[in-house]
C-alpha cells in the first residue's frame, strides 16, 4: 500500500481553522521589519523558537509578530503567501481566521481589502482558494463586537466568509450573552459563525457557543469530551469540530493520552483536522497534522478522507465551490 505521507500529500485537502497571524514565516517578517527600520528579536529562522508557556503568553507573542507588518500592501503580501503555501501542499480550500485586535495599525476596512486582494492574487497564481473570518477577542465589549459586525456588512467581499471569536476564555469568563447580538446579526446578514470553544473553556463554553451564539461550527471543541451527553448531542446535531491536534498537544493537554480525538471520532462527531498556528508549531503543514492524527488516533484512510468531506460540508462557501471540492475528493478516491 502507498506510504501514508505520500497518500496524504496527494489527498486534496480542506482546512477551516488556521490563524493568518500564524502563517507568516520569519524571513517575510524580517523583510517587512527592515522597511520600518526594525530588527527581529532573533534570527528569522529562529523567530518562533519562543517559550510561550500557555495561551496568554502565545497571544501576546502574536501581537508582537503582527507589528512587523507595516502597510496594507504587506498584509496583502502575507495573505498571498499563505494562499500559495497552502496550495503547495495541495490544500484546495482554506478558511483562515484574522483577529483585528492583533493589527491595531490597520482599520478593519483596510484589513478586509488587503486580505481579499492577497487571497485573490494567491489564487490567480495557483494557490489555495482562501476565505477568511474576522475574529473578536474574548476580552472585547459587546459594542465592539457589534461595530465589527456592522463594518463587515458594509465592506463585504466574496472572500469575507464570516464572524468568529478567539482568545482566552479562561481569563474572560463566559462571554456568550455579551457577543450574542453580534453573532445573531452576522447570521442574519448571511455570514458564517464560528466560535473558539472547548479549548480554554470546558463544556459550558461549548454549550454557550451552540445555544447562545448559534455557532455553525466550533473551533477546537475538544473539551466537550468532558461531558458525554454533550458529545452525543454534538454528534447527533452534526456540529462540526475543527480540531487541531498538534496545537492542543502543545497548549492544552500536558498528557497526550488525555486528548479525546479517538473518542470523538468513535462517537460519530463531525471532525475536521486543522493547523491552527503553523509557524508557532514548527512550520506545521496540514499534511503533517493529518499524519500525526492518523498515528495518534489510529485513523484509517477512509476516516482521513471523511474529515476532508466534513470540512467541505462545514465550509462557509457557496454550493458551486462545495461541489467542485466534493468532486476532487471523489476523483481522488476513484484513483
Ligand atoms: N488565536 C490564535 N491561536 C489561538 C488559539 N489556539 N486559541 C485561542 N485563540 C487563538
Ligand atoms: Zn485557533
Amino acid at each position: 500500500m502507498e506510504d501514508l505521507t505520500a497518500f496524504l500529500t496527494r489527498l486534496p485537502k480542506v482546512e477551516l481553522h488556521v490563524h493568518l497571524e500564524s502563517t507568516m514565516p520569519g524571513e517575510l517578517l524580517e523583510r517587512f521589519a527592515a522597511r520600518q527600520g526594525k530588527r527581529l528579536p532573533r534570527p528569522a529562522d529562529r523567530l518562533y523558537d519562543c517559550s510561550a508557556e500557555d495561551l496568554s503568553d502565545f497571544l501576546a507573542f502574536l501581537d508582537r509578530i503582527c507589528a512587523y507588518v507595516g502597510t496594507p500592501q504587506e498584509l496583502a503580501e502575507a495573505a498571498e503567501y499563505a494562499a500559495l503555501a497552502a496550495g503547495e501542499e495541495n490544500i484546495l480550500y482554506s478558511e483562515m481566521i484574522l483577529n483585528p485586535t492583533h493589527w491595531p495599525q490597520f482599520t478593519v476596512p483596510e484589513i478586509i481589502a488587503a486580505v481579499t486582494e492577497g487571497f485573490d492574487r494567491g489564487r490567480a497564481a495557483g494557490g489555495a482558494d482562501c476565505r477568511f473570518t474576522l475574529s473578536l477577542s474574548r476580552t472585547q465589549t459587546g459594542e465592539e463586537a457589534l461595530a465589527l459586525e456592522r463594518t463587515m456588512e458594509m465592506h463585504r467581499t466574496p472572500r469575507l466568509a464570516g464572524l468568529s471569536v478567539d482568545g482566552n476564555e479562561a481569563l474572560s469568563g463566559r462571554t456568550g450573552e455579551r457577543f450574542r447580538p453580534a453573532f445573531l446579526a452576522a447570521k442574519a446578514a448571511g455570514f458564517g459563525c464560528t466560535v473558539h470553544a472547548g479549548e480554554s473553556s470546558g463544556p459550558e463554553g461549548v454549550r454557550d457557543a451552540v445555544d447562545l451564539l448559534k455557532a455553525d461550527r466550533l473551533d477546537h471543541g475538544v473539551r466537550a469530551a468532558e461531558d458525554p451527553n454533550l458529545v452525543e448531542r454534538l454528534a447527533r446535531e452534526r456540529v462540526p469540530l475543527n480540531i487541531c491536534l498538534t496545537s492542543n498537544l502543545t497548549l492544552l493537554y500536558r498528557r497526550p493520552e488525555d486528548h479525546p480525538l479517538r473518542r470523538l471520532l468513535a462517537a460519530g462527531a463531525a471532525v475536521t483536522l486543522n493547523r491552527d498556528d503553523p509557524t508557532f508549531l514548527g512550520g506545521l503543514t496540514l499534511t503533517e497534522e493529518l499524519r500525526r492524527a492518523a498515528e495518534f488516533a489510529s485513523m484509517t484512510r477512509q476516516e482521513l478522507i471523511r474529515c476532508q468531506e466534513n470540512a467541505v460540508d462545514a465550509a462557509f462557501c457557496g454550493a458551486e465551490t462545495k461541489a467542485a471540492l466534493r468532486e476532487a475528493l471523489a476523483e481522488f478516491q476513484r484513483g
